[in-house]
């Protein structure tokens, strides 16, 4: 079952038993593997089940729960210890420390924080990178210019990642005004952004999930509102808990970003694991690609994770060569996209995927091979003449021949 944590629970309350259920299984990293409804019995289902972390609610009685917290700790090594209750009192909170619990959890359980907990409890066992274990990779793509390409490479970032059966994909479409993921997705969604945003303190991860549009790809999106002015009602704090429950439900998330790199896009940005900064290889563009690089130098949430991504190179023999762009810019080249209207309006038209529509072309193979390399075992950016399948189409671009 490769990195998904085994979870036991014990609750005598029901109710709360009920919501703690919910809350995990709407987690797509946890198997729930026992759940107890007496304290006296926890520690034999443990030793039985062998479960990775064992979840125990204080609340029913604080004094033999925190009992339990000490038996189990001395036991069972290898179950790491969770607790919830619905008080705030340091002491107790103290007290379940000082017994071997590894995190206090306040009810009622907010999803993200659950997931959260999780996350640093499956980073300790199966090492930290995103992605692997119960983390979320999120994938900033934003543009130096409009038109560049990021919603196209966003879209298809998304599907090819989708493809792999482990993942489980969400893109987020951050251009509130003018986004146009779901017309790339050919799908009309019942509900958006600002919909999720209004219900968001109600909302838990089951409900989002049912919020979204699941493409036929696997790809689950939460497109823009539907009216312009909806837009306005979106703040940084609903886009926190928006985001948090979208990280807790999805090895991925993607986001689209607006070009006006307002509030909400530097947020994205902060939030995620790497950014992609689409760029062409022509003056304005790179001019840009300038100016975005010199103001999130001063940002230390954004400056190591940025990722320069030319796209439609090979577009003119005109263009500026890598090695020319290189040195405007002060970075390596992460990626290059290769040119491909024709397969490119095909896509769009269609509202088809590349995955699907063109899934030979080598701009697929080269969207694919950069999911790879963000999220796959790959650190590295594209090999520049390495043999690698890339070769072929990397040959034939002007822009390389000249560098
Ligand atoms: N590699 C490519 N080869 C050829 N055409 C491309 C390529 N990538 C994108 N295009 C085309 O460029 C146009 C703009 O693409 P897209 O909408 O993805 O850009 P964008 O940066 O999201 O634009 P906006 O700023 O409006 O959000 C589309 O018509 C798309 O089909
Ligand atoms: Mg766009």
């Amino acid at each position: 079952m490769g990195n998904v944590l085994r979870i036991a629970v014990v609750d005598p309350k029901d109710a709360t038993r009920d919501a703690l259920k919910s809350s995990l299984l709407g987690l797509d990293s946890v198997w729930l593997e026992a759940e107890c409804s007496r304290y006296e019995f926890f520690t034999d289902v443990v030793a039985q089940t062998h479960p990775d972390i064992g979840f125990i609610a204080l609340d029913s009685n604080p004094e033999k729960a925190l009992e339990l917290v000490a038996e189990l700790a001395k036991a069972s090594h290898d179950c790491a210890i969770l607790v919830t209750s619905s008080s705030t009192d340091g002491n107790l909170i103290l007290r379940s420390m000082r017994a071997g619990a590894k995190e206090f959890l306040t009810q009622p359980l907010k999803p993200e924080d659950v997931a959260a907990a999780l996350q640093r409890v499956s980073r300790q066992r199966h090492g930290s990178k995103p992605g692997k274990a119960a983390g979320c990779a999120v994938i900033g793509v934003t543009g130096a210019t409009g038109g560049v390409g990021s919603t196209s490479l966003a879209v298809n970032l998304g599907c090819a990642l989708a493809s792999n059966k482990e993942y489980s994909v969400a893109l987020l479409d951050l251009d509130l005004s003018l986004g146009d993921a779901d017309v790339f997705l050919d799908t009309i969604p019942e509900y958006t952004l600002t919909d999720v945003s209004q219900y968001v303190s109600r909302l838990d991860l089951t409900l989002l999930k049912r919020s979204l549009t699941k493409h036929d790809s696997g790809l689950y999106l939460l497109p823009r509102p539907v009216q312009l002015e909806d837009a306005r009602l979106v703040t940084v704090d609903d886009m926190t808990r928006v985001v948090g429950l979208l990280k807790a439900s999805f090895t991925h998330l993607i986001i689209d970003t607006s070009k006006s790199f307002n509030e909400l896009d530097m947020f994205a940005l902060g939030e995620s694991d790497v950014v992609l900064l689409v760029t062409q290889l022509d003056l304005p563009c790179l001019r840009n690609v300038v100016r975005l690089l010199m103001s999130f130098k001063g940002n230390p949430k954004l400056n190591d994770k940025v990722k320069v991504v030319v796209n439609r190179a090979g577009y003119e023999t005109g263009q500026i060569s890598v090695k020319k762009a290189q040195e405007t810019i002060g970075r390596e080249i992460f990626w290059q996209i290769p040119n491909d209207y024709r397969v490119m309006v095909e896509v769009r038209n269609n509202g088809v995927p590349l995955i699907q529509q063109a899934p030979k072309a080598a701009i697929t193979q080269s969207i694919g091979q950069l999911a790879e390399a963000v999220c796959g075992n790959s650190e590295e950016g594209q090999p520049a003449d390495s043999g690698t399948k890339t070769r072929s189409w990397l040959n034939l671009w002007p822009a390389r021949a000249g560098s």
